[in-house]
């Protein structure tokens, strides 16, 4: 709209917001060719190493999508983050009976403290904890339990039955290769944590395997930048105390055992997969989708590692920095 001095600020503010994510993006190609694309879950390994995309949907209404925005991605760990909140959403509190909400240090495969904790995971990000909340999650069986997570994600996203699909080479994929997981989970039912292990596990794999773009992931994360609220909708997505244990969770454990350097080099919660993708969400202001398969040491993108660190300083987006502008 054009103000009297005849400046249009919402064009203004929209390139200046494309503008930066261009900038970004140069950041992030320069930084994928130093990281691997994952392989233990074989089908994942056929992904474009070079690939490189990022959006950015803000709260007042701004977006901006560059890069390799048409590569779609499995979400991988990132769906950790939907599946929460959508088992939350439906009064899961007894959730935390079982699992804590503690980081663990641990890579996001680990179960080493599972054995020393009685098989109570640290917290529902990483895979043992994922698992538990997907077996609670509404539905009969598996596929049905993973749809909740997929109709969740589309009502985030105000957008049709086919968004979000399950990319059922990845998914079995994951089936053949995903004995660690299914180790996790009977371990979790050893410890009664669990009644059917191996119907957690499979629906974690099917929740894993649900597919979006970097525009429609940073899109289905504006709720968590709202306190819950899709701020473009109007829809409350979760309430505001459900949405603030998220985001915590997300700052204290959504990237694993690179959490805290990434507090320090980002300072926004965040959650990885290992796709490449990473959700990042600014409260108030913004959310942010980056997507680049090569991976550093910890499991986490490269180029997404990077663009965030980039945008961060660049934007005074850190929830950490004093003086940072509202
Ligand atoms: O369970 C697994 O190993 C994968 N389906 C997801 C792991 C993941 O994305 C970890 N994130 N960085």
């Amino acid at each position: 709209m054009a103000s009297d001095d005849g400046v249009d600020r919402g064009s203004a503010v929209a390139e200046a917001l494309e503008g930066l994510a261009r900038e970004a993006l140069a950041i992030g190609r320069a930084a994928a060719p130093s990281g691997r694309v994952a392989t233990y879950i074989p089908e994942l390994g056929h992904a474009d190493a070079d690939a490189v995309a990022l959006a950015i949907h803000t709260v007042d209404g701004e977006a901006a999508a560059v890069g390799d925005v048409s590569e779609c991605f499995t979400l991988q760990s990132v769906s950790k983050v939907f599946a929460l909140a959508a088992l939350l959403r439906g009064g899961g509190d007894d959730l935390w009976d079982c699992v804590r909400q503690e980081p663990s240090g641990d890579a996001f495969h680990s179960i080493v403290r599972l054995e020393e904790e009685g098989g109570r995971p640290r917290n529902p990000f990483i895979n043992a904890g994922a698992i538990v909340v997907s077996g609670r999650l509404p539905g009969t069986d598996p596929a049905a339990r993973a749809g909740a997570v997929r109709a969740f994600l589309q009502q985030a996203t105000a957008s049709g039955e086919d968004a979000f699909a399950m990319d059922e080479a990845v998914y079995r994929s994951e089936c053949r290769t995903g004995h660690r997981n299914r180790a996790l989970a009977h371990f979790m039912c050893h410890h009664g944590v669990l009644t059917d292990p191996d119907g957690a596990a499979d629906g974690y794999f099917r929740q894993c395997a649900l597919t979006a773009d970097v525009d429609a992931l940073a899109r289905a994360g504006l709720f968590l930048a709202g306190g819950g609220l899709d701020p473009h909708t109007g829809t409350r997505m979760l309430d505001a105390d459900a949405n603030r244990t998220v985001v915590a969770l997300m700052t204290t454990c959504g990237l694993y055992d690179e959490v805290g350097s990434f507090a320090v080099r980002v300072g926004i919660p965040g959650k990885s997969g290992v796709s490449g993708a990473i959700l990042a969400v600014v409260p108030g202001r913004m959310s942010i989708a980056c997507f680049g398969p090569a991976l550093g040491a910890r499991g986490n993108s490269v180029a997404g590692l990077a663009m965030l660190e980039f945008l961060a300083r660049e934007g005074a987006l850190s929830i950490f920095a004093s003086g940072s502008p509202p």
